[in-house]
C-alpha cells in the first residue's frame, strides 16, 4: 500500500500496468533524467510502453515499485550501448525525442499522434503542416490499394537488383532527404552525424542517400560526408535564391555527386519560415537554367500534379519526386499514391527517359511494391530512416533497409511477381 511516508514518488503508468517511473532515478529509456519530478515531465511526454501521457500515473509504495520494476526491465531491457535490432533503435529514438515523436509502429499521421495537429508558429518537429491532413493523406492513399495475392506459379527468387542512373543498387528503393536536428529533432545530435548516418546507411547496405538542406546550415554539409564517400550520395537543396543555387551546384559538381537535387517544395518548410530565410517558387525559366549549368542529372523534387511534372520534364531535369515533403509544407493535399498514376503517366508519354520516383508514408516492403505498381521507377522513405539515422547512425539505417528489402521481397513473391518488369497495376485493387 502507499503510505504518506513514501517520499520516493515512485508511480506506475495505470493504462499499461507495465511502466513504472521513480523521479529519484528517473528513467533514461523514456527519456526522463534523474531527479525529473512529475510535474516537470513535459505535456508531450507519452509512456514508453503503452503510448499514455503522464496523467495516467498512479503513485505507488516502494514494494509495489520494485516488484512491478523488476517485470519493467525483464520485458524492456536497458541496453542502451549495445541495440542491433530496429526496435531497439526505436526505442532509443523515442528516448531521444520526447514531446517530439513517440516512435509508434504506425507511422501514419493519425492526428492523436504525439507529433500532429496545430503547432501556433512552433517548429512542426516529425509532424506535418498545418493540421497534418497531407500527411495523414498519404498514409490513406497507400491504404485504398490492396495487393492481390497470386500464389501459382513456379517459385523463383524474385531480383529486384537495380541501377539508378547507372549505378548498381540493391533494390528499386533509396534514402530520402532530411534534415533539421536542431529544430525538428529535439538538437539530439549534431547535424553533420545525421547526415552521415543517412548517407552512409544507406552506401552500407547498397544503396543511395539523399541528403536535405536545413535553415541551421543552408551550407549543406551533407556535401562534405558525400565527397569523403567518393560522391557517394545526392544533396538535395532547397529552393534557395538563383546565385545560392549555382553555388552549391558547383561544390555539389567539386564532391561529384551522383546527381543534384532540389526540394521545390520546400519553399513551403515552416522551418524556413519561422527562421526568415530566403527560398523562393521556381519558374519554369530559372529550372531550365539550372539544368542548363550543370553536368550533373538534376533531380527535382515535390512535384504533385501533371502540370508541374511536365513542366519539370520540358526542363530537362532528369528525375522528378513525386511527394509533398511527408505533408510537411502544405496542409489539406492528396497523398501521393493518389496522384502517382496519372503523373507517372503523362511524363511516361512526354519522356520516357525521366524517371519517376515517390515517397510519402511508406513503411515496410509492400508499401514499396505498391508505389512501383503505380508508376514509380523508385521509391523512398523518410520518417523511419531518420529514426535510425538519430538513434544508431548508419548501421541502424542499414538494418531498417534490410528490412525494406525482406518485405519487397515477400510482396513480390506474394504477388507473383519475379522481377520488376512484372510490377504493375494489376497486381492492386483499390477497395475503399
Ligand atoms: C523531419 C523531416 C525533415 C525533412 N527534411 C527534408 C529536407 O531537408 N529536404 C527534403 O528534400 N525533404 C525533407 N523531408 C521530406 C523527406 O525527404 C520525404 O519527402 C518525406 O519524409 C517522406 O515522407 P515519410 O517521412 O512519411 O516517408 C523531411 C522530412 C522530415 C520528416
Amino acid at each position: 500500500m502507499f503510505s504518506l511516508f513514501n517520499f520516493k514518488m515512485e508511480y506506475v503508468c495505470s493504462f499499461c500496468n507495465i511502466f513504472v517511473y521513480s523521479e529519484e532515478s528517473g528513467e533514461t529509456r523514456a527519456g526522463l533524467k534523474k531527479g525529473t519530478k512529475f510535474e516537470e515531465v513535459p505535456d508531450g511526454w507519452i509512456c514508453p510502453v503503452c503510448g499514455k501521457p503522464k496523467n495516467y500515473w498512479k503513485m505507488i509504495s516502494s514494494e509495489e515499485f520494485k516488484e512491478k520494476k523488476k517485470q519493467y526491465d525483464k520485458l524492456y531491457p536497458l541496453k542502451d550501448n549495445t541495440a542491433e535490432e530496429i526496435t531497439d533503435y526505436m526505442y532509443k529514438a523515442r528516448a531521444m525525442l520526447p514531446g517530439t515523436c513517440s516512435v509508434n509502429k504506425v507511422c501514419d499521421g493519425h492526428p492523436d499522434r504525439l507529433c500532429m495537429g496545430l503547432k501556433y508558429g512552433r517548429p512542426i518537429g516529425f509532424g506535418g503542416a498545418g493540421q497534418g491532413r497531407t500527411f495523414t493523406n498519404n498514409f490513406k492513399a497507400l491504404e485504398k490499394w490492396k495487393l492481390k495475392m497470386k500464389v501459382i506459379k513456379k517459385h523463383k527468387e524474385p531480383e529486384f537488383e537495380t541501377e539508378f542512373l547507372r549505378h548498381k543498387i540493391k533494390m528499386p528503393f533509396l534514402v530520402s532527404s532530411m534534415s533539421g536536428v536542431k529544430i525538428s529533432m529535439n538538437d539530439s545530435i549534431p547535424e553533420a552525424e545525421f547526415q552521415r548516418g543517412m548517407i552512409e546507411g544507406a552506401k552500407l547496405f547498397g544503396t543511395i542517400g539523399l541528403s536535405g538542406n536545413t535553415v541551421d546550415f543552408p551550407e549543406h554539409p551533407g556535401i562534405e560526408i558525400i565527397k569523403e564517400n567518393k560522391g557517394w550520395g545526392i544533396p538535395v537543396f532547397k529552393p534557395q535564391s538563383p546565385e545560392k543555387l549555382l553555388q552549391l551546384f558547383k561544390r555539389a559538381e567539386e564532391a561529384d555527386v551522383i546527381a543534384i537535387g532540389v526540394d521545390l517544395d520546400g519553399f513551403g518548410s515552416t522551418n524556413w519560415e519561422l527562421r526568415g530565410k530566403p527560398v523562393y517558387r521556381k519558374s519554369e525559366e530559372e529550372l531550365k537554367e539550372l539544368v542548363q549549368s550543370t553536368k550533373k542529372p538534376v533531380i527535382l523534387k515535390g512535384i504533385m500534379t501533371v502540370e508541374d511534372a511536365l513542366k519539370a520534364v520540358d526542363s530537362g531535369a532528369a528525375a522528378i519526386d513525386i511527394s509533398n515533403h511527408g505533408g510537411r509544407v502544405m496542409d489539406s493535399g492528396l497523398g501521393v499514391a493518389d496522384v502517382l498514376p496519372d503523373i507517372a503517366k503523362a511524363v511516361k508519354q512526354r519522356n520516357p527517359k525521366v524517371i519517376i520516383m515517390a515517397d510519402g508514408a511508406v513503411r515496410s516492403g509492400f508499401d514499396i511494391l505498391k508505389l512501383l505498381a503505380l508508376g514509380a521507377d523508385f521509391v523512398l522513405a523518410g520518417r523511419p530512416l531518420g529514426r535510425m539515422a538519430l538513434a544508431g547512425g548508419a548501421k541502424a539505417v542499414a538494418k531498417h533497409l534490410e528490412f525494406f528489402m525482406n518485405g519487397l521481397r515477400m510482396a513480390m513473391i506474394m504477388t507473383g511477381c519475379d522481377n520488376l518488369k512484372e510490377i504493375n497495376p494489376d497486381i492492386l485493387i483499390k477497395y475503399e
